[in-house]
């Protein structure tokens, strides 16, 4: 990135350094997060404008707790310390920090806070305001030349600052949503005090992956499964930009997809010159689940099916392809499991490709998208060209909608399901409510109901509709679609779609009852 400056956040283990990250990029600054033991040679090199310090469990009067180098201070470089790195910019440069008693300065949540506003980290905000707080430490004394700059009813040391040299320390979290105004204190950090020109996008970001990725492949031969899903289409498409066609896609089509799913899966890619295989594997699904009603066996039969398509797809990819080098993955941010280990530097993602490295060999991982959270992930896919009905589509369960047909599961029945399930879908975005409610699909029930078409009895099956919103899909409520939708979409169903004759909604939250109805 040696085009664009560059803000550098040192990690000291903080639960929340992607999210300073994330908010710096958001303000339009290239942004790197390193660990706190990046040598003081290595920084310089990077030419920072700005360093941020992230918080961390320790403390710094712990022998053991993380520290850096003094002589960073020397550099000119503004630095923001936060929580952790508040405290130990304090203690680095001559103050002293305690153990907070309980009757002074250990405070957790949401906390009133007043801003002293002359201080250019506040400029421009409101002097009062909502922070977030997770501290057990306090500065009891801070070092010559700092100010105190915002102060709580427990915590006079809120945020300290020595405006002459560039450095500023604050107590609470200013990148957690909790606190007011938080993301425009790092933006004034950003442009008041380090002069950021606010000279990146996501389409450097987009140009710098391809070409790094260039880099590190080579001439070798990259392999991901594709699952139609946002984060593996993201993916494939920025490996796609990169090397082209020595990138093959798999995509398994277990006909449990949605309405037209697999074309468009295969139609958004057709633009690139890659190698995508799609395995068609419906009669092997449906023959697999025939008979089973149970949820569990079900689920237990497409799981086993997977491994044997992805046996077959290994034994097609050696013939068509060749000896794989990389496996990409579209693992995202929130999907890498920190180690909580020694220190946050060490870093661990989770595999979740389902079983295709082993009978697939390669030399090593790539995952391009490791350090982006699901809306960055977005538009990076939007910067890449595609579509936005790929792009923003909702989640969808890998075994699609075998869990979304309740008793035994037909061609017939999943036919059904996908008529259904596309309107409902249509109706939906139709009246506007796609952004707004997370999921939102067709569960096709094994009740058989009578009704009335015509001057005929009909005896077909009932369809429940459901959506929810939530933040984490832990947890949901179920949406309060408006009745005109829902009736909308009712009637549609049950006059285009022939098999089902009645229409219900699900109106439980998670808990007590599951997303999914299986
Ligand atoms: P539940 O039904 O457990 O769903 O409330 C929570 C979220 O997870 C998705 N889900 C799955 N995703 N394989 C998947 O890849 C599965 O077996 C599976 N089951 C549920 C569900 O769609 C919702 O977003």
């Amino acid at each position: 990135m040696e085009n664009h400056q560059l803000v550098l956040v040192l990690d000291f283990g903080g639960q929340y350094n992607q999210l300073i990250a994330r908010r710096v990029r958001e303000h339009n600054v290239y942004c790197e997060v390193k660990p706190y033991k990046t040598s003081i040679e290595e920084i310089k090199a990077l030419n920072p404008i700005g360093i941020i310090f992230t918080g961390g469990p320790n403390s710094v009067y712990e022998e053991k707790s993380p520290k850096c180098d003094p002589a960073l201070f020397e550099l000119g470089v503004p630095v923001l310390g936060i929580c952790y790195g508040c405290q130990l910019m304090a203690h680095t440069l001559g103050g002293e920090v305690t153990a907070a008693q309980e009757d002074t300065a250990r405070e957790y949540g949401k906390t009133e806070t007043f801003y002293n506003t002359d201080c250019k980290l506040f400029k421009g905000l409101p002097g009062q305001g909502i922070s977030w707080m997770s501290h057990g430490d306090y500065m009891a004394k801070v070092p010559e030349g700092f100010e105190l700059v915002a102060h709580t009813d427990m915590c006079p040391t809120a945020a300290i600052a020595d405006e002459k040299r560039g450095f500023y320390g604050v107590q609470y979290h200013p990148e957690v949503n909790h606190t007011e105004n938080g993301s425009l204190m790092l933006k004034n950090f950003l442009y008041e005090v380090c002069h950021a020109k606010g000279d990146w996008t996501m389409g450097d970001y987009k140009n710098s992956s391809i070409k790094a990725i260039r880099e590190k492949v080579g001439d070798g031969k990259v392999l991901l499964a594709l699952s139609g899903g946002v984060d593996s289409s993201v993916a494939a498409a920025l490996l796609a930009e990169a090397v082209g066609n020595q990138l093959t896609c798999v995509f398994v089509d277990h006909g449990l997809m949605r309405k037209n799913e697999g074309d468009e899966v295969e139609a958004a890619f057709s633009k690139w010159d890659i190698n995508l295989i799609r395995m068609n594997e419906e009669d092997a699904f449906l023959g697999a689940l025939k008979g089973l009603t149970d949820p569990e066996d079900k689920r237990k039969a497409i799981g086993a099916q997977f491994i044997r398509t992805f046996e077959k797809m290994g034994k097609q990819i050696g013939e068509q392809v060749g000896k794989i080098d990389y496996l990409a993955q579209g693992t995202i941010y929130p999907d890498v499991i920190e180690s909580g280990k020694d220190d946050a530097a060490v870093i661990k993602s989770h595999h979740n490709v389902g079983g295709l490295p082993d009978f697939v060999d390669f030399k090593e991982i790539i995952e391009p998208l490791r350090m982006l959270f699901k809306d960055e992930v977005r538009q990076l896919g939007f910067e890449l060209g595609l579509s936005e009905q790929l792009v923003m589509r909702q989640p969808f369960p890998g075994p699609g909608l075998g869990i979304r047909i309740t008793g035994e599961i037909t061609k017939e029945k999943c036919d059904i399901l996908r008529e259904a399930d596309a309107i409902f879908r249509e109706e939906i975005a139709n009246a506007g409510l796609d952004k707004e409610i997370n999921q939102y699909f067709a569960v096709l029930t094994n009740t058989r109901t009578v009704g009335v078409m015509g001057d005929s009895r009909t005896y077909d099956y009932a369809l429940a509709l459901r959506g929810v919103t939530t933040s984490d899909f832990m947890t949901a409520d179920w949406a309060r679609i408006p009745y005109e939708v829902l009736d909308k979409a009712s009637s549609r169903i049950v006059n285009e779609v022939v098999g089902v004759n009645r229409i219900v909604y699900d109106i439980t939250s998670k808990p007590p009852a599951t997303i999914e109805w299986e």
